[in-house]
């Protein structure tokens, strides 16, 4: 599904060169669910953000189902990011003035605001991490668990192949990540949905089906 071959990335700032990853090569295949473990500041993101065409390597190539995603333009890009691809990050990234429903709703293709299928398909996402109740709540009165469910939700919105989370839990307590995984575990199982995620903590890590750890821009396993 996805391929990195000699992929390398560096940072430029003024004389200073950051060589955020050093010639990786990894294969990430349909249904796998990897774990990228590592220092900070060791390329997890970087890497993270090259898998999901959010960036482009400074040399090397990225395969995405056999298109060379390094090297397309932006325009198509971010077609492909919003077919294949679904995002979760740490801090949720809900927008706080819409309710935990129109969140969900937000990345429909071609939404509009009155439509009421896509009302429905974000009502059915919500039930498919347990919030069905909370539709209606606003991302400040959800708790921190509940918040990254309904980014779980939105992540889903356009039934993407592949998703991408970086330190989902990291803040999060350990019941609710539990729960966390517990829902990315059955996209992995039952839906046969592809999980790249980065972590800290081994407790997630030990639930990957895969750990890569990553050092100095380099994968060692
Ligand atoms: N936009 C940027 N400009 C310059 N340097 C950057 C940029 N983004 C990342 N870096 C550098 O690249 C290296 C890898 O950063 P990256 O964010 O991928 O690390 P990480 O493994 O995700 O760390 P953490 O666990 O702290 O999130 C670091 O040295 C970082 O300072
Ligand atoms: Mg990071």
């Amino acid at each position: 599904m996805v391929e990195l071959r000699k992929v390398s990335k560096e940072y430029r700032s003024g004389s200073t060169t950051v060589h955020a990853l050093r010639g990786i090569d990894l294969n990430i295949k349909g249904g796998d669910f990897l774990a990228l473990m590592g220092p900070s500041g060791s390329g997890k993101t970087t890497l993270l953000n090259i898998i999901g065409a959010l960036d482009r390597p400074t040399s090397g190539k990225v395969l995405l189902d056999g298109d060379d995603i390094g090297a397309m333009h932006e325009w198509r890009r971010s077609g492909l990011r919003l077919r294949k691809i679904g995002f979760i990050f740490q801090e949720f990234n809900l927008v706080p003035s819409m309710t935990a429903l129109e969140n969900v709703k937000l990345p429909l293709s071609g939404a509009k605001p009155f439509d009421t299928s896509n009302r429905a398909r974000a009502q059915e996402l919500l039930g498919r991490v347990g919030l069905e109740d909370k539709a209606r709540r606003y991302p400040s009165q959800l708790s921190g668990g509940e918040q990254q469910r309904v980014a779980i939700a939105r992540s889903l919105a356009n039934d993407p192949p592949l998703i991408l989370a970086d330190e989902p839990t990291g803040e999060l307590d350990s019941e609710s990540t539990a729960r966390i995984m517990d829902i990315l575990r059955d996209l992995n199982i039952k839906e046969g949905r592809t999980i790249v995620l980065v972590t800290h903590d081994p407790e997630v890590s030990r639930r990957a089906r895969r750990v890569v750890k990553v050092r100095d821009g380099r994968l060692s396993s």
